[in-house]
């Protein structure tokens, strides 16, 4: 069903097309699946030392990183119908400005066990005006709705400010369901209709 993250068509004059396709849109903002035109942004949010503050690797290093990224993202939405979104203005979808969404991954439990990966990161210029937790509230919400049962993590490095804030906005609240190899805070996001949740996950 979810072949494609973007479509491309032939147009009579000869040129090839490929068409953003929208995930979601809230009251400011329009999440799109990542499109091979955002490789710019993706570098230009990732590559940006304020954006990476709290990040112990630092920013991206080169846009061919960028690129690398972008493809990842691409891909996961080929594979699993579900990945990190491209977020925008509503009425400018390709004016990239951020980065959210979750995705499916083996790789963030050290057993192995898939879950949700949830992830936002956001140019300066999107901070302090409530767009990250508009963007991350929706894809937590299709991530629920895409597969009702599997845990949502969000791994956030202890010194970070402002993002443990926002997982907590959003209703994350801190885990000991697994400890992270890498030493950053475990944050989970409570299933309202299960008492059993920390069980489980
Ligand atoms: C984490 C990050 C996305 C948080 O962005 P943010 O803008 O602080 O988060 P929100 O969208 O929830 O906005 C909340 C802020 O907007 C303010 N705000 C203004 N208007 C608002 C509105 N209409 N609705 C809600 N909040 C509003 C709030 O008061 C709050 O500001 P404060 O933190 O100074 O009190 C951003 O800091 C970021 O991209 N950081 C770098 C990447 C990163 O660390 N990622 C996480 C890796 S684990």
């Amino acid at each position: 069903m979810y072949r494609h993250s973007y479509r491309t068509s032939n147009e009579p004059n000869g040129t090839r097309v490929t068409t953003r396709i929208t995930v979601a849109e809230t009251e400011r903002l329009v999440l799109t699946r990542p499109h091979p035109d955002d490789a710019a942004a993706v570098f230009a949010v990732h590559g940006d030392p304020e954006t990476n503050r709290y990040n112990p690797t630092g920013p991206m290093p080169s846009a061919e990183a960028g690129v690398e990224f972008l493809r990842t993202m691409i891909e996961d939405w080929e594979r699993d119908g579900i990945g990190y979104c491209a977020v925008a203005p509503r009425e400018r979808p390709g004016e990239v400005f951020g980065f959210a969404g979750t995705r499916l991954t083996r790789r963030l439990r050290p057993d192995g066990v898939p879950v949700f990966n949830l992830y936002y990161r956001f140019s300066p210029v999107a901070w302090g005006r409530g767009l990250a937790r508009e963007a991350v509230d929706v894809t937590v919400a299709l991530a629920r709705r895409t597969l009702p049962t599997m845990p949502i993590f969000a791994l956030i490095d202890a010194d970070n400010v402002p993002s443990p804030a926002l997982a907590r906005r959003v209703g994350f609240r801190p885990s000991d369901a697994f400890v992270d190899v890498e030493g950053r805070d475990v944050y989970l996001l409570p299933r309202q209709d299960s008492v059993a949740e920390t069980v489980d996950a």
